[in-house]
């Protein structure tokens, strides 16, 4: 699949949740409606997309949220998945990967390498008990902290997300490049994006990553790479700890020209950009009985759609989001 831009499309994101078990204040409210779960794709019906995204060309699927792993018996959706991970003449996956927040991969995580999953990352934004539970508003470090450990004893390899939030976690980017290091885990450092409602002002929380790697660059020495996972991270080596560090800046830096990918709801809705509203609802077409060729033709009616970038803007006398709907239901 090529877009209007002549990029590829060879990554699809899928959300299997809105929900989630945490309430990060960069990312949701305190009090949110979810969606009832009539709305949401069933799990055959998301393997059977995701069937017909592979058949197009699609070499890596990241299965995110909301938290992914509260989804019940979401397992059954890796096994499938990763049933197809390596079969021959272009009709399989490269790569299975998932986005959590950690809370419960302790439970989960032999059975991600066992349908074939070989990374994961692990969204941390800071390794303080006390702030953890301020900033995620409920959580309890101590479940992420046993689920990214359990995760690396069945062997998948760890990225830890980061979002650099002014004034919350600034202080601690040395401290987690150092942690990253000792236990050979890959950092990633976002921006936050204005997405969704979240009770508060956002742009006080909107730190640029230009500003980030300039003062690690006081501490650490910084070595470009050109080391990619098929994602907008760009990555340095850090020469000290022999580690990663990555940063995704959809804010200071436009990273829509390589942009390989479009993101599947929960509900079947295909956004070609997490920053734009166009869509298309793939669960009405499945859901009038489509064939594979008719839902193929689907998405390729879409990608024909797909926009050159975001339009976000970081707009101190607007705080309203620029995209209404919150990352949760998109998939980060
Ligand atoms: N801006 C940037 N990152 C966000 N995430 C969730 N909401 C936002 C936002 N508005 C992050 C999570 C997770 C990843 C999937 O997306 O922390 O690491
Ligand atoms: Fe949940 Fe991730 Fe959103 Fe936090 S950022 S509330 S962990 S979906």
């Amino acid at each position: 699949m090529i877009d209007p831009f002549g990029r590829a499309i060879t990554y699809l994101r899928v959300s299997v949740t809105d929900r989630c078990d945490l309430r990060c204040v960069y990312c949701m409210a305190e009090e949110m409606t979810f969606l009832p779960k009539a709305q949401l794709l069933t799990l055959e019906e998301l393997d059977r997309l995701c069937a017909v995204f592979i058949g197009l060309g699609v070499r890596k699927i990241r299965i995110t949220g909301g938290e992914p792993l509260v989804r019940r018996d979401v397992m059954t959706l890796f096994a499938r998945l990763g049933a197809r991970i390596g079969v021959p003449n272009g009709m399989g996956l490269d790569e299975l990967t998932v986005t959590t927040n950690g809370s419960r991969l302790a439970q989960h995580a032999e059975a991600l390498y066992a349908a074939g999953v070989r990374r994961v990352n692990v969204s941390l934004d800071t390794l303080s008990a006390e702030r953890f539970t301020a900033i995620t508003r409920r959580g309890r470090i101590a479940q992420t902290l046993d689920g990214i450990f359990a995760a690396q004893a069945a062997g998948l390899a760890v990225k830890i997300n980061t979002v650099a939030l002014r004034g919350v976690n600034e202080d601690e980017f040395d401290g987690l490049v150092a942690w990253c290091g000792e236990h050979g885990f890959d950092l990633c450092l976002i921006e936050t994006m204005p997405m969704g409602d979240i009770d508060g002002d956002r742009t006080d929380q909107y730190l640029p990553l230009s500003m980030v790697r300039s003062r690690l660059k006081r501490r650490w020495t910084l070595e470009p790479t050109g080391y990619r996972t098929g994602g907008p991270a760009r990555y340095y080596e850090v020469a000290e700890t022999g580690g990663r560090i990555g940063f995704i800046t959809p804010m200071t830096h436009n990273f829509c020209e390589s942009c390989n990918r479009v993101r599947l709801t929960c509900t079947g809705t295909l956004f070609m950009c997490l920053g734009q509203e166009d869509a298309a609802d793939l669960r009405g077409v499945l859901r009038a009985g489509a064939s594979d060729s008719e839902l193929e033709a689907a998405v390729r009616e879409a990608i024909a759609r797909k926009p050159r970038g975001h339009d976000f803007v970081i707009d101190r006398r607007d705080d309203r989001p620029a995209i209404g709907r919150h990352m949760s239901v998109t998939g980060g």
